[in-house]
């Protein structure tokens, strides 16, 4: 017997009234029930392949060697920034949230922490997934070009904190966070990772990069200044379903945001680049031509979003517990 045969067993007050809120749907928009009805009459099912444009996912991965593993790398990168949007989404919702509560707060964080967790777990895909031999070859092809090109997570850091805790330590002193965004921008963080040491001259990696996105950053730095994580935070401590438990849970959720995106998974991606880049001849310049062993390791760019709710001997010992594991 096929489908055709067996008639569906139609609730006909149900019918009536799905289809009076279709009406009033429609309606709401100036459409006509009967049109959209005789749309679905005519629409093709809708298969996964084309939901999720499988042809095209699948075809986003044009490797510019022939060495396999290059598929490899260039699809985590991918799988790491769909991740990345993933967590800006969660923090949109959050800062566009019109009636914004702690629970809520607490709840997309504890997403957003849970995503960085499958990224750090997963960097074994990297540090694990690839031959040491290819990597080393392909990698070549791919100059100036650099995961620090990533224009997400930079996103990610401007909606997570105020933007004077991404302004280079070494520089902070002469700026408050009352100052434009364009002027602090002159000493964020990573930059100094893609300077020259010799001639102070940007690396062309940074130079492309800012071309294309310096503009986006600085204006998103601007529209966030009162609703970044900080700020949403500290708003919701005065919050009228504030207590005590919740507060801790808020901060909690915090210091697990920090360390998760400024420790665990800077950590993993710098054991990466030891894998790879470092051997017994010594060490293997980056194609961003960062100095990574200087730039890389969180306990040297010490990027800490939320300075006000960890002591001063946490902050000093940021990212350090790791290396001395290891
Ligand atoms: C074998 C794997 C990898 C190696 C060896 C590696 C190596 C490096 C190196 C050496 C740098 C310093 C910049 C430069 O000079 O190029 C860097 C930066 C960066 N990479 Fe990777 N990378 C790897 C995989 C990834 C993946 C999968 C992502 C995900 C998007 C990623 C994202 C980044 C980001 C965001 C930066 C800037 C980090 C910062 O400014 O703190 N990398 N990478």
């Amino acid at each position: 017997m096929n489908h055709s045969d067996k008639q569906e067993d139609v609730d006909p007050a149900l019918v009536d009234h799905l289809l009076n809120d279709l009406k009033n749907k429609y309606s709401l928009t100036g459409q006509s029930l009967t049109d959209n009805l005789e749309g679905l009459l005519h629409a093709n099912y809708l298969k996964y392949w084309n939901y999720v444009h499988l042809d095209t996912l699948l075809s986003l991965q044009n490797p510019r060697t022939d060495f396999p593993d290059e598929t490899i790398f260039i699809i985590y990168h991918q799988v790491t920034e769909l991740y990345f949007k993933l967590i800006l989404r969660e923090i949109k919702q959050i800062a566009g949230h019109s009636e914004l509560t702690p629970t809520f707060f607490v709840q997309r964080l504890h997403r957003i922490n849970l995503f960085f967790r499958i990224l750090t777990f997963s960097y074994d895909t990297m540090i694990e997934g690839m031959d040491v031999e290819q990597f080393r070859q392909f990698r070549m092809a791919l100059l100036p070009a650099s995961g620090f090109q990533s224009a997400q997570i930079r996103k990610i850091e401007i909606w997570s904190t105020d933007f004077i805790n991404l302004v280079n330590r070494s520089h902070r002193a002469q700026y408050t966070s009352e100052d434009s965004i364009d002027t602090m921008f002159t000493h964020i963080y990573w930059k100094a990772g893609a300077t020259d040491q010799n001639t102070g001259e940007e690396t062309i990696t940074s130079k492309h990069f800012q071309h294309k996105y310096k503009a986006d950053f600085i204006e998103l730095g601007e529209n966030v200044r009162t609703k970044n994580l900080w700020q949403l935070y500290t708003q919701l401590l005065n919050h009228a379903d504030i207590t005590d438990e919740l507060k801790q849970q808020m901060t909690e959720a915090l210091r697990k945001f920090d360390t998760l995106i400024n420790v665990d998974w800077r950590l993993a991606h710098y054991k990466s680049a030891v894998r790879y880049l470092k051997d017994s001849e010594g060490v293997i310049e980056a194609t961003g031509g960062t100095n990574w062993q200087k730039y890389l390791p969180p306990r040297f760019q010490r990027v800490i979003f939320y300075p006000e709710i960890w002591s001063e001997e946490e902050q000093n010992e940021w990212g350090k517990k790791w290396i001395e594991k290891q």
